[in-house]
Formats: C-alpha cells, structure tokens, sequence
C-alpha cells in the first residue's frame, strides 16, 4: 500500500513530523560534514560486508555522530530515503531489507557492522562505506558529488 495515499488530517499530521524529522537530519548531516576534520574512521571489510568504527573529537560531535547514526538506521528500516539524486543513496534505501545493520554506541563514536547475504548488495554496502569516509575526509565538497556505483553492481531502483 502506498505510504501516503489518503490525505487526512492525520496523514498530513504525519507528512508534518517526516519533515521535522528530514529537516533536524539534515542539520545534523550538515554539522558533521562542517567538521568533518574532527572525525576519524576505519573501515574493516568482513564477510558480507564492513565492520565500521567512526571516532569524534568531543562531546557535541559524538552527540551529532551517535544522532546521525542511528536516524539513518531508523530510516533504512523505514524506506525514508535521502540524496535522491544520487544513485548509491537511492539503491541503499531500494535494498534496505536486504541490509542488516548493527549499531554498537562507543563513548567517543560508534562501531558499525553493516552485512548482506546477497554478493550484488554486499558490493553496495562497501560501496557505502567508501562513501561515508570520502564525506569523512573532504566533507562537503564530498558530498556535493554523485556516489558512483561500481559497474558490477546490478540495480534494483528504477
Ligand atoms: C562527515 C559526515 C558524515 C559522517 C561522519 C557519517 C557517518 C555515518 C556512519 C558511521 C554510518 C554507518 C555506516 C558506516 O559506518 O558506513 C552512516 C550511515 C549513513 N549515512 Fe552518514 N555520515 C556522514 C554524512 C552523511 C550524509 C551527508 C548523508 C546524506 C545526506 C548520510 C547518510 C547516511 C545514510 C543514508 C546512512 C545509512 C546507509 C549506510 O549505512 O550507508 N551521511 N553515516
């Protein structure tokens, strides 16, 4: 069934808290490509997929950190896409179900297990995992870019 098909006023209650919550993601996304020289990361590959640790220089941007983590964990598990001009962000959300992601808070970051069963999706999730540490070391200007897919990806968004 569609996700917003009838338009109540519940609906539109609910259209209202979607935006909030896109609205205060951005603003943590934003912060964190802002300082993004103040994190630190590491990327392990693992059978079927990448063990990811993310550390933070202080307080505030661990907050913003372990806040970002897992709105987009919550997001994944609910469809609500992002970057939808971007084609590695499209088919992450397009393969979420296909994604488990395992989330561990450390007092100065956070441990990332993200894995997949299928190889086509295990691809993508390392394709991810470049992305985030390219937005890690060059902050916006990273993220002003696409995220190219490797050819060997097969794409499942339309
Ligand atoms: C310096 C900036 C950023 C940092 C430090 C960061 C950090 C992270 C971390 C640690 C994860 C967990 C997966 C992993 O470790 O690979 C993650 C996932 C995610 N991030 Fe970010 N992120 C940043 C910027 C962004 C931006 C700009 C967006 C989108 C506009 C974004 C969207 C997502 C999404 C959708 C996920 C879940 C899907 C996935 O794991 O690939 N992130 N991020």
């Amino acid at each position: 069934m569609p996700r917003h098909s009838a338009k109540s006023s519940c609906s539109s209650q609910h259209d209202g808290a979607r935006a909030e919550r896109h609205r205060h993601d951005q603003s943590v996304f934003h912060a964190l490509l802002a300082q993004h020289a103040g994190i630190s990361r590491s990327v392990t590959e693992i059978p079927g997929g990448i063990e990811t640790v993310t550390r933070a220089a202080g307080p505030e941007l661990v907050a913003l950190l372990h806040d970002h983590v897992q709105a987009m964990e919550r997001r994944m598990a609910e469809g609500f896409g992002l970057r939808h001009w971007d084609p590695a962000f499209v088919e992450i959300f397009a393969q979420a179900e296909q994604v488990r992601m395992e989330v561990e808070l450390l007092p100065d970051g956070v441990r990332v297990r993200e894995t997949s069963e299928d190889p086509n999706v295990e691809l993508l999730i390392r394709t991810h995992g470049g992305v985030v540490s390219a937005f890690v070391a060059r902050g916006a200007k990273a993220a002003a870019q696409a995220s190219p897919l490797p050819e060997a990806y097969r794409r499942v968004a339309s």
